[in-house]
Parts: C-alpha cells; structure tokens; sequence
C-alpha cells in the first residue's frame, strides 16, 4: 500500500446500523453495499456475523455478491465469534475479520473484569486464530481514546507480531480532541517497534462533534485507513462522516498531499439511499450532502457565485453527485430511454420482470407527474425492489375526506394475505386518520414513533417520500412510501413497515440480538 494512498473503510452497515432504530433488512443492506462498492470504498464492513442469525445472513450475502471492495466482519476476541465471521465470509474475493478487544482501564475493569495482561493474551490469541482464516485481519482497541499509552504500544505490538494487518484506533466514546489524538497516533506509529508492518486506522465518534477533525489529525501523524460512514450515521451523535473525509482530503489536497479511491459522484444518492432506508433525515446544513450545501440564498454570495463560482465555493456541486436537476424523463418516454437513463444513474436491474415492474411504476407515475427528474427514478427503483420481498399486506385503495371543520375520515382496502379488507376511520388529520384505518384493518396496533416527509424534488407537482417509524415488543421498524399525493405515500410506509414487522425480517437491535 503506497503512502499516499488512503483506505476509506466504511461501517455504515455495522456501526451506523448499531445506532438504535437505523437496522436494516438484508435487501437493504445488499443495496447500500452495491452503492458503496460502486463508489469504490476500498472495505465495507458489512455486520456483526454472530449477533444474529440476520447480521450473519447479511455478511454472508453480501460477501457472496460484492466482489470490488474487500467485505469485512466484525468479531469480539472470542473463538466463536471469529469462527462465524470467517463462515460469513466464505464466499468474499477479499474477506477481511476484524476483531477487537476493550483497552481502556475503564472498560478492562467495569466491562471485561479482566486483568491488562489477560486481554493481551486474549488479544493475541484471538489475532492467531483469525489469520487461520484469513491474511487480512484487523485488531481494534475498543476505548483507546481513554487507554493508557504505554499499554496501547505493548498489545498493538504482540497483535502485529501475531498477525494482525491493520491496527485500529477507536475513539470510542468520542472523547478525544484532534492534536491531542492525532499526537497518540503518530507516537504508536514512531515507538511501536513493528509498526511498519500494519496499516494504522482510526476509527472516531462524534460526541463532541469532532469525529472528523479526530480522523483527519490522526490521518496528518500516518494513519492511513480512516473508519466512517455515510452521513456520519452511528451510535449516539454517530461515527465520523465518510463524506465529509473524503472531500475534505480531495479539497485540501495541498495540505494533506494523499488520495483516496473514493468516485465522489456516488456520493449524494448514496446519501439519500441510506437517509430513506434508515428514516434518519440528513439535517439541511449538513456538509457535502445537505440540502443546502451548495445553495446560495444572499444576494452577494450569489452576484459573486454567478461571476466566479470560486468565490464562494470550493467544491462543484455535481462532483459529490449532485444532479443538475435536468429534465430526464416524461410521459412520452419509452422502454429504452428509462433503462439507459438508469444505465446512466449505474442502477442495473438484474431481471427483466425487475425492469418490467419498475417502467410500469413509471408510467404510473409520469401520468401524475409531468418531469421525472433523477431523484424520483432513484425512489422508484428503490420502492420496486422493496415490493419485490413477499408482503402479507397490500394497499388496495383510499379515500380520505379532510373539510374545514369536519373530522378527517379516511377508509382503506387491504390485501391481507390475499384476503380482501376494509375499514374505515376517523382522525385528528387525513394521515391519522389513514393510520387508524390500517391499524383497524390489519389488527396491528405499533406505536408511532416517527413520521416525516421530504420533498424528492422540488415543485408542487413533487413526490413526497414519507417515513414512518414503528415500534412494537420493543422492535424498531422503518417503513417508506412515495407518491406525488403525501397521504398515499404516508398509507404505503406505514404499510411496508406493517410488513416488515410481521416478517420479522428486521432485529429489534441488530448488535444486540445474539451477543
Ligand atoms: O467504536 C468502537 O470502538 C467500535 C469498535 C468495535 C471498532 O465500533
Ligand atoms: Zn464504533
């Protein structure tokens, strides 16, 4: 690996699936993978094989399909933990186990209970076992942000002595500040004597809000794997986002003088992927992939935007992906036209029943909708796949009355196992009122814990793509729906993620379940 080249490590589908109601089906997972490995992260960690039988399923699928990025596995420093990753990873062109150990004297103590010298012995065992598996093993310090140094410099060298390739400095609790943090990875990397021979990777969450700044001063003293996900997604306030590295190192590339392999183009629609699979909004302000990020509202940022688009800008728009909102598609578009267009956008539908599906939700749509922009055949597919996975429940039809001073009523008809269903109900808007009619229709009764739309583009004539978060016996399930009319896009999630509850495709919490 040359020195300047820097591997970005994406855990969206690991850490970022870890954060409480961000878990994902398989199909999904499989689809942000796809997405990652067309961006060309060099190493998806795509789960937690033995959590559960779901996150196993997810590795093991993802690794049989993924073939560019190297697809890893996270593992505890336990013997079944690696047995199942390297199960997992069976079918991987490039698999790689990761496995990690607490460090901090906090965590030794309260968590493991163990003496320093046991977790090394433990660390190093764990390390030997792996790489009978595998050349490519990854040891992580859980806590070495609160770790004591010198402890730090002895396990990370028995780890590399023992055969571990990349060693991974994890600020987990996000306590650290970027001198301080990159000053202890340069250090590990001077007085570690077999530092050479590993890659050094850091590994940042954001409590303080600096998950990136602790990334990129570590990436400043020789680290040369940075660990992070799409939109910072993670635990608490999230891990350190990819998107923000990645541009932040090819804007400042005068500074830091490395590169990655990432193509940024992806970067946007893998953005609004993750956001509509998980619910977590991408707040308007944020870097790179907010709405706003490269809007200019001042009358003088933009008379000096219009001039010369450096004055106020020091990245293109659509180099991160974002489309120029040309009109792509219409009523009047064939067969051909949409499948090149998606050819365009590096969506490939793998079966001709997928394509069928997907243009005749296109034409339904381009009835309702005079331009069909990018967005909306991103959704599209997104939804024709979604409703690919066996549904127990089908949305028929609606109606909803919403006057002046009138209660809301709304009635709906369901396919419930093939069975036809009707009810109707009242509400304190349409949409409750919409919702009260499912729940009544199916029996179902999860509490709503989330609602929110977002425009897919813009206009009055936009699809609204809604999300809904459900949680029953302590389950968390998302559900979307999209639709130019918001009360059927709002019927349609609340229906898929009826469906999701009771397939029970989803873990309640992903990490969690098995461990
Ligand atoms: O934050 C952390 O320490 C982790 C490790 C498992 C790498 O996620
Ligand atoms: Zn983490």
């Amino acid at each position: 690996m040359s020195d300047d080249h820097i591997i970005i490590f994406d855990t969206t589908l690991r850490d970022g699936e870890q954060s409480p109601g961000a878990s994902m089906t398989k199909a999904e997972k499989i689809r942000i993978a796809r997405m990652l490995e067309m961006m060309k992260v060099d190493v998806i960690e795509a789960g937690f094989p033995i959590a559960s039988p779901g996150d196993f399923d997810a590795v093991r699928a993802i690794a049989d399909i993924v073939k560019d990025s190297t697809i890893c596995g996270l593992s505890r420093a336990l013997d079944p933990d690696i047995e199942r990753c390297a199960e997992a990873l069976k079918g991987a062109n490039s698999g790689r186990i990761h496995t990690f150990i607490a460090t901090s004297p906090i965590h030794m103590k309260n968590k493991l209970n163990m003496e320093p010298e046991k977790v090394l012995e433990q660390a190093v065992r764990a390390v030997t076992k792996a790489r009978n598996y595998t050349d490519d093993v990854e040891f992580s310090c859980e806590d070495a942000g609160r770790s004591e140094f010198e402890f730090l410099c002895r396990i990370i060298e028995a780890a590399i002595n023992a055969g571990a390739t990349t060693i991974n400095i994890p600020d987990t609790v996000g306590y650290q500040i970027p001198h301080v943090f990159g000053d202890i990875v340069g250090n590990l990397i001077r007085e570690i004597p077999n530092s050479d021979k590993a890659v050094f990777s850091v590994h940042c969450h954001n409590d303080l809000g600096l998950a990136v700044g602790n990334s990129l001063a570590a990436v400043m003293q020789g680290a040369r794997q940075v660990e992070c996900t799409i939109n910072g997604l993670g635990e608490r306030a999230g891990n350190a986002s990819l998107e923000e590295i990645v541009m932040a190192l090819r804007t400042r590339k005068d500074v830091f003088n490395i590169e990655s392999g990432i193509d940024a183009r992806h970067i946007v629609p893998t953005s609004r992927i993750v956001s509509s699979i998980t619910g977590f909004p991408v707040q308007p302000n944020k870097a790179i992939v907010g709405a706003n990020a490269f809007a200019h509202e001042s009358g003088i940022h933009q008379d000096g935007v219009l001039k010369h688009r450096e004055t106020y800008e020091i990245m293109r728009a659509q180099d991160v992906g974002w489309a120029d909102n040309s009109i792509v598609l219409g009523k009047h578009s064939g067969r051909n036209a949409f499948r090149s267009r998606l050819a365009d956008l590096n969506i490939n539908l793998k079966t001709e029943e997928e394509l069928n599906a997907a243009f005749s939700r296109f034409k339904d749509l381009a009835d309702r909708k005079h331009d069909i922009f990018d967005e909306d055949l991103q959704m599209l597919v997104l939804q024709t796949r979604a409703g690919n996975e066996e549904a127990k429940y089908k949305l028929m039809a609606s109606h909803v009355c919403s006057e002046t001073g009138e209660t809301p009523m709304a009635t709906v008809t369901l396919k419930a196992d093939g069975k036809e269903v009707k009810a109707e109900a009242s509400g304190s808007g349409p949409v409750d009122a919409v919702f009260s009619a499912i729940k009544k229709a199916t029996g179902e009764t999860p509490a709503l814990q989330l609602y929110s739309v977002n425009a897919i583009t813009s206009g009055t004539d936009a699809q609204g793509e809604v999300t809904v978060r459900l949680e029953q016996e302590g389950r968390l399930i998302h559900g979307h729906g999209a639709h130019t009319d918001i009360v059927i896009a709002s019927a349609k999630s609340y229906i898929d993620a009826l469906n999701k509850l009771v397939s029970k495709q989803q873990r309640a919490h992903p990490q969690h379940d098995g461990v």
